[in-house]
């Protein structure tokens, strides 16, 4: 079992980089397919998604354009978490076909934040392409188009995810190990 120490916490390997750039070279054939003879915006969600979002986008054969966003989620006194944005989109979205490229959906309220502000801009098309998706935890009902893996609601880190900032560089998925 590949384990690793972040701090004074200890990770073991969930998710192999082979099995990760498997799925990805899938869902990535299936968005070209999906997004043939189209010029779709992918947006990347800073900072978690940008290893993933780089797997997908350069196996993308057609036209297509890229934009940044980072939000930060602050739980507040209420159950509605609260979504700031540190960086959005500054181009014209309108008519456009966007590809949410995301690292985990949880809770959900980053990804329906981003659904409410797109459709604000109308968009023609909103799409969600997610690496790693928590089901037990999530609170809406929009669509994830693409999931790579559904894993348990255990804390992960890896492959872009960060335990505060850390770990975001190593390439396979690893849980929380419980001692
Ligand atoms: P949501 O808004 O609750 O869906 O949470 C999404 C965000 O929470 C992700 O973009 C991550 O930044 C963070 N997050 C949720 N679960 C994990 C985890 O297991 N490890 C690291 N970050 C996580
Ligand atoms: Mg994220």
């Amino acid at each position: 079992m590949k384990e690793i120490r972040l701090g004074e916490l200890t990770f073991e390997e969930c998710i192999s980089y082979e099995a990760l750039i498997k799925k990805i070279e899938e869902i990535a054939h299936q968005i070209n397919v999906a997004f043939a003879g189209k010029r779709p915006v992918f947006i990347v969600v800073l900072k978690g998604a940008f290893l993933f979002a780089a797997e997908i986008i350069k196996r993308f054969e057609g036209e297509c354009e890229i934009e940044f966003v980072q939000l930060s989620s602050y739980q507040g006194t209420q159950t509605t978490s609260q979504i700031q944005e540190k960086l959005f989109v500054q181009s014209d979205l309108k008519d456009r076909d966007v590809i949410i490229l995301e690292d985990i959906v949880d809770t959900g309220h980053t990804v329906n934040y981003l659904f409410q502000r797109f459709n604000e801009m109308k968009v023609r098309s909103i799409t969600t392409v997610v690496l790693l998706f928590k089901p037990e935890a999530f609170k809406y009902d929009y669509p994830l188009d693409y999931v790579a893996f559904q894993i348990p609601s255990d804390f992960v880190i890896g492959f872009g995810l960060d335990y505060n900032e850390k770990g975001r560089n190593i390439p396979g998925i690893y849980k929380l190990k419980n001692i």
